[in-house]
């Protein structure tokens, strides 16, 4: 059966994490009203995502006044920076059950599984629909960080760089829960082990980088099970896709601070959506989807079981409207009303 997000989200339960950093009751708002179907609204011009290290000073200051206009809302308004962060552990730390399929016994989780992509593309399209609306900008688009490309792969600077007083702590981009060791003009390892650094040097660290990237998006992805994962089923663990369960992962595992308890923010499921570099990263993983189909329109092609096209889940609108959102409607960037500012992907021509 399709995994199903709740009609009712006051079914939502606080999640289970032993000494949390970021708070764990991580249940959205209530609503008087059960989740309306929600369709892709009409749109005059496309929203196309930036490089987040080739962001013009205007787009900069849009970007920062979105967030700062975000994390001044109430927590508990459904488009405060803290709601947008417990979506993603309410969807992935059990706060949900599978009651929809008559499994309550079930928790729901978009993890390790076919379900991955398509969570996160609706999830960060409302995010990037609610900052756009909080500056009243309908063009508004997320950045996303090109890891894949040697120009992008430090942590974007507008995530460190000070605020207007001098002090990064003001700048609404910043974290406080990140790997100090791995701030600019450090590369990103897209092996990073958890612990050891891998000891190359800059040029050394892209060439690798790149063979990474040709493995995950190529070798390891030859199929649609193998780029997406597999199913999830009741019986059987399903497994993530290739970019899921490589680069997406150390990714998050290379940005996260080690000497929280669980690596917070990014390190870890429930906190990670507090990190604004989460919607960055995520961007380029959406990126990764459309990349790869596009890679061979032929053979790379969607998932198309009943049980995927089917999957639904529950957010909050711009228009603070609860609303149930498809799979089989997120297949195509551009219907939705984004797209990509485009970037070279010298990773192609990395066979290792
Ligand atoms: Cu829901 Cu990057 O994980």
């Amino acid at each position: 059966y399709p995994i199903t997000a709740p009609d009712d989200v006051s079914h939502c339960v606080n999640v289970n994490v032993r000494n949390p950093v970021r708070g764990v009751a991580c249940c959205p708002p209530a609503s008087a009203t059960a989740p309306k179907p929600y369709h892709l609204p009409q749109f005059s011009k496309l929203r196309i995502r930036p490089a987040a290290h080739r962001l013009t000073p205007d787009y900069v200051s849009n970007y920062k006044a979105a967030i700062a206009a975000m994390k001044a809302l109430p927590d508990g308004h459904p488009h405060s920076w803290t709601q947008q962060a417990k979506v993603h552990c309410a969807y992935c730390n059990g706060a949900y059950s599978q009651e929809m399929n008559g499994r309550p016994d079930l928790k729901l989780q978009v993890h390790n599984s076919s379900i991955f992509f398509p969570f996160h593309r609706w999830y960060l399209y409302f995010h990037e629909r609610i900052l756009g609306k909080l500056i009243k900008d309908p063009t508004f688009a997320l950045p996303y960080w090109n890891w894949d490309n040697p120009t992008g792969m430090m942590l974007p600077a507008i995530c460190e760089e000070p605020g207007s007083d001098g002090d990064p702590r003001s700048n609404p981009t910043f974290d406080p829960y990140r790997n100090v060791k791995h701030l600019p003009p450090t590369i990103v390892d897209l092996q990073f082990n958890g612990t050891a650094e891998s000891g190359l040097n800059c040029v050394d660290q892209m060439s690798t980088n790149l063979s990474t990237m040709y493995g995950q998006m190529v070798n390891s992805a030859k199929t649609t099970d193998a780029f997406f994962g597999t199913d999830p089923n009741p019986e059987i663990a399903s497994k993530a896709g290739s970019i899921e369960g490589s680069v997406h992962n150390v990714v998050h595992d290379w940005v996260g601070n080690p000497r929280m308890p669980h690596g917070e923010d990014m390190g870890t499921f429930y906190s990670a959506g507090y990190d604004p570099v989460f919607y960055f990263h995520h961007s380029n993983v959406d990126r990764m989807w459309k990349i790869w189909k596009d890679l061979n329109p032929r053979r790379h092609k969607d998932p198309t079981s009943y049980d995927w096209l089917n999957a639904s889940f529950v957010f909050y609108d711009e228009n603070e409207e609860l609303v149930r959102v498809y799979n089989k409607d997120c297949v195509d960037t551009r219907k939705m009303g984004y797209n990509y500012e485009p970037s070279r992907i010298p990773w192609v021509n990395s066979r290792p």
